[in-house]
């Protein structure tokens, strides 16, 4: 520094010889709509602890969308016998789940006491009418028509959700790639039911131990499903945390979405995503 408080003439990593004029230039907060972002961060109580409740479940909308995104991206490209890029975009996924399994311990440091002082606030708004958690679900195979129905008065996310209901999911592209590859995966499962959750089948078994005894010959498809099992691995442990935060947070009180609560979160925990990757352990 001189005496002026600028940077001397040669210091090219000062401070100063950043941009300063914005008046024409695009800056970051225009760049990322900061001024909407946090617009939309708008507690309706005094309550201190509600910020942290609302940043939560902003982040992890983010982390969301993003993960519906990289599942979409790679389901086309899996849809048109791709791998590789599906391998790196699932990679991902595998990533912002971790994120947003990392946000319960930001969350575990309100106590029931702090979330009473805002709970009446919210009324019926809960979790269980995420659009963006129903997207990603239906997409990995989780699906039924029932979870449509708290979106039917907003169409924009209705449709999307509706017409994921009827396309295969993650697994189902998986599953039509390994018949491809010449495997015999059953014309039973490949032509099934799409709106319903996939039931483990004996037939996929066999392909898939075909598979896992065999990994340098089904190298692409071999890494997919310890990919497919990574990310139902993490899925199960943000349902655990998210389990444990209800608990500690309102006990096995009613959900503010009308579940059992706990109770109904504890059912979720038994869903299997990807059944016969799990089963075929067991027989190698
Ligand atoms: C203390 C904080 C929280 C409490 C007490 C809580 C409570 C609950 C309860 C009781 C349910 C069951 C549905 C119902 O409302 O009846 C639920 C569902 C859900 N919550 Fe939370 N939650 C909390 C935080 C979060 C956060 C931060 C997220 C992040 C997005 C989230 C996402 C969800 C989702 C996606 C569901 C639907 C799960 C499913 O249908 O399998 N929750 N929550």
């Amino acid at each position: 520094m001189n005496a002026a408080g600028s940077a001397p003439a040669g210091d090219a990593d000062a401070p100063e010889r950043a941009y300063t004029d914005f008046t024409r230039a695009l800056s970051y907060g225009e760049y990322l709509q900061l001024d909407a972002l946090h617009a939309a961060h708008r507690p309706v109580t005094p309550a201190h602890d509600e910020h942290l409740f609302i940043a939560v479940h902003h982040v992890s909308e983010v982390w969301l969308n993003l993960i519906v995104q990289e599942l979409r991206a790679a389901m086309t490209l899996l849809e048109a016998g791709v791998t590789d890029a599906p391998l790196k975009m699932l990679s991902r996924v595998v990533r912002a789940q971790e994120q947003m399994t990392n946000a319960w311990e930001v969350l575990k440091t309100m106590t029931p006491a702090d979330y009473l002082q805002f709970r009446d606030a919210f009324g019926q708004a809960s979790g269980f009418q995420s659009a963006q958690y129903r997207m990603m679900e239906f997409l990995l195979g989780n699906r039924s028509a029932v979870l449509l129905r708290p979106h039917e008065h907003r169409p924009d996310l209705h449709g999307p959700l509706l017409a994921a209901l009827h396309a295969p999911s993650v697994y189902d592209l998986t599953l039509r790639l390994l018949a491809a590859r010449g495997l015999p995966v059953p014309a039973e499962v490949l032509d099934r039911d799409l709106t319903v959750p996939h039931e483990a089948h004996p037939g996929v078994l066999a392909a898939w131990l075909a598979v896992y005894r065999d990994p340098e010959r089904y190298w692409d498809v071999y890494e997919l499903a310890e990919k497919l099992l990574d990310v139902e691995d993490n899925f199960r442990r943000w349902r655990f945390n998210h389990l444990t935060t209800v608990e500690r947070t309102i006990g096995f009180k009613r959900g503010s979405g009308g579940t059992s609560g706990a109770g109904y979160l504890q059912r979720a925990l038994g869903t299997v995503l990807f059944p016969e990757l799990w089963e075929v352990r067991t027989h190698l």
